[in-house]
């Protein structure tokens, strides 16, 4: 069966090169389009795209299914390659806690934040785990996401870290976009015990289960001032890099903690958060394969200073944006609010922020050949939108949702109308 796609005032992200990968420096800005366009998908490829002038018809209508775009913009999905989607409860409480001037660290040494969670999460079972989670994804792929990461890390013992990654495996088998799991078992100490024995049972009790039932593609530590030092943190990615699992880390949130260094010389898919960078982290970073990931919505819901967003552009360096979505420092999975952000906190400009959020986010969970552009052979996606000016409307008009259609392996997923 094919699918065309019709009456698209502008195709975003485009690509006529195959083998067009991530976006750095100067070219971060750059964004192919065709105006006035169409797209044919066959199954869930995109086979063809092009503009009306050069439109050749179409063989078999029978055979041929239409979405109509309605003069809307058509773009790739967003990648969003940082979440902690899988989460129990919530966590409103400390959100009063801060606005009465706690900062997050005070909170979590209270004994709230992420071990709040893990309290939350080993009260619940694996089946309402996964109905909680299930409709976020739901939610977030409506949103326009079409490539989604998770982490482990509210469970903090073997079991519930097993919970949470048996559903986010379930959650890969249930929903059509790609989802890529990672063991973030280094994301707090439990209460009881010390670091050291934490450490012990993730590398010797989890990471081999894990491994077992291949729970997890990628393997995070919060690497951070009162998480985990840079010689924890390496240790723990050498165990995990035993089983096959590359880095993705959480890094220089709360203080220049080491972990882009580490982060770097362990060949991490991507170092994330980076509110404490300087000019000798971008160097280290510039060269690495290690994909620098912003997370703009955290430093807004926590008053963080934002990462040095262009700065790093202007380095040369590429970076990524993404959600961070959890519930105690972005209880959001909008990549439409994360783009307003990126632009109005971190001077990205739109188009940037488009490329950090697609092809750059992609390539965050080494999906960057399949997603991340509109181009012949790649994952049809897509994202239409209403009918707005131009592609600059989508972060100025913050917080409100451009999205028309959602498109995922060339079949509508969500659509407006009949908001279904
Ligand atoms: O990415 N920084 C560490 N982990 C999460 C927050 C976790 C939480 O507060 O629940 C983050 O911000
Ligand atoms: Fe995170």
């Amino acid at each position: 069966m094919k699918t065309l796609i019709k009456n698209i005032k502008e195709i975003v992200g485009v690509s006529t090169n195959e083998n067009t990968n991530i976006k750095s420096g100067n070219k971060l800005k750059d964004i192919l389009s065709v105006s006035d366009g169409w797209i044919m998908i066959e199954n869930n490829i995109i086979s063809d795209f092009g503009s009306m002038k050069d439109w050749k018809g179409v063989e078999n209508w029978n055979d041929t299914n239409i979405i109509d775009a309605d003069n809307g913009i058509v773009l790739p999905s967003w990648c969003d390659s940082h979440t902690h989607i899988v989460y129990a409860g919530s966590r409103e409480i400390e959100f009063l806690d801060k606005i009465n001037g706690l900062s997050y660290e005070e909170i979590a040494k209270r004994g709230g934040g992420i071990l709040n969670s893990a309290q939350l999460l080993s009260n619940t079972s694996e089946d309402d785990l996964y109905a909680q989670s299930e409709k976020r994804v739901d939610q977030v792929i409506k949103l326009g996401t079409g490539a989604l990461e998770i982490k482990s890390g509210y469970g903090l013992d073997t079991e519930n870290e097993i919970k949470m990654l048996r559903v986010i495996k379930r959650l890969k088998e249930k929903y059509p976009i790609p989802i890529k799991s990672t063991f973030l078992g280094a994301h707090a100490v439990p209460k009881e015990k010390t670091k050291e024995q934490y450490i012990e049972t993730i590398i010797n009790e989890m990471l081999p289960i894990i491994s077992k039932e291949k729970l997890a593609d990628y393997i995070d530590v919060f690497c951070d001032k009162g998480f985990f030092s840079p010689q924890e943190t390496e240790t723990i990615l050498e165990a995990g890099s035993k089983y096959g699992l590359q880095p993705k880390i959480h890094a220089n949130e709360l203080d220049f903690s080491g972990g882009i260094e580490v982060g770097v010389k362990m060949k991490a898919l991507s170092v994330d958060h980076l509110e404490f960078t300087s000019q000798t982290q971008i160097d280290i970073l510039k060269g690495s394969k290690t994909m620098p990931t912003l997370l703009p919505g955290t430093a807004f819901f926590l008053g963080l200073q934002y990462p040095p967003a262009r700065k790093m552009i202007d380095a040369g360096l590429p970076v990524a944006i993404a959600t961070d979505f959890n519930p105690g420092s972005c209880p959001s999975g909008n990549m439409g609010l994360i783009m307003s952000l990126a632009c109005i906190k971190m001077k990205m400009t739109p188009t940037e922020a488009i490329n950090a959020a697609t092809i750059n986010g992609a390539y965050a969970m080494g999906l960057e050949k399949e997603l991340g552009l509109i181009s012949k052979g790649r994952i049809a996606n897509l994202i239409i939108t209403k009918q707005i000016p131009s592609i600059n409307y989508i972060p100025y008009s913050m917080g409100e949702n451009n999205i028309n259609k959602v498109i995922i392996n060339g079949k509508i997923y969500y659509d407006s109308q009949t908001n279904y």
